[in-house]
């Protein structure tokens, strides 16, 4: 369902055990760049009425989850800070070919891609922290960043025929996987 081609690591599930207040940070940063990304997206492809849509209802969504993550910093006295990105954005978006229609599908379905991992690491997050608080927020949030992953690939189909949708995706997943794998020092919720 969500395209991924491997699943999170254990690398990633003892970075969450020594650094848990610096992930649940970086939530709340990447709740704000989703949000970013969509209204990105909305601007580059303005004339595209269901892109559009769809757009406006992420952004709203994406805002509402930022300030869930602030609600559940403030309860626990974590300071919401500025944090130095990790590198799993950057080196995605360098897979993005440069030129319409190739760049419109590839933003939607890396976007796509960041929504699939998010939501297989709120699951994996979910199953493995034993605060009862932290466990029931993160299952709650896969339902939605699920649903966004399959807006985005079904807006990717806007712009090129599904299969090749479909075999660009696989691709672009591939491309995924290597890079998580790869994972990054800091602390993150995509490290
Ligand atoms: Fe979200
Ligand atoms: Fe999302």
């Amino acid at each position: 369902m969500l395209n991924l081609q491997c699943a999170s690591s254990q690398r990633w599930l003892d970075q969450v055990d020594q650094y848990l207040e610096e992930i649940l940070i970086d939530h709340a940063h990447c709740e704000h760049k989703a949000a970013a990304t969509a209204m990105s997206l909305l601007g580059s492809y303005i004339e595209n009425r269901p892109l559009c849509e769809a757009m406006t209802e992420i952004i709203q969504e994406e805002l509402e989850h930022f300030y869930m993550v602030r609600d559940l910093l403030e309860r626990r006295s974590i300071g919401f800070r500025l944090q130095p990105p990790g590198d799993y954005g950057r080196q995605l978006h360098k897979l993005i070919r440069p030129n319409d229609p190739d760049r419109a599908v590839d933003r939607l379905l890396i976007a796509g891609l960041i929504e699939a991992r998010s939501c297989e690491r709120f699951k994996r997050l979910s199953e493995h922290v034993t605060d009862p608080e932290l466990a029931e927020f993160y299952a709650s949030l896969f339902e939605s960043e699920a649903r966004h992953h399959s807006t985005y690939v079904r807006l990717a189909k806007e712009f090129a025929p599904p299969a090749t949708v479909h075999a660009r995706l696989n691709e672009l997943s591939a491309g995924e996987a290597m890079i998580i794998q790869r994972g990054c020092p800091l602390p993150r919720m995509h490290s």
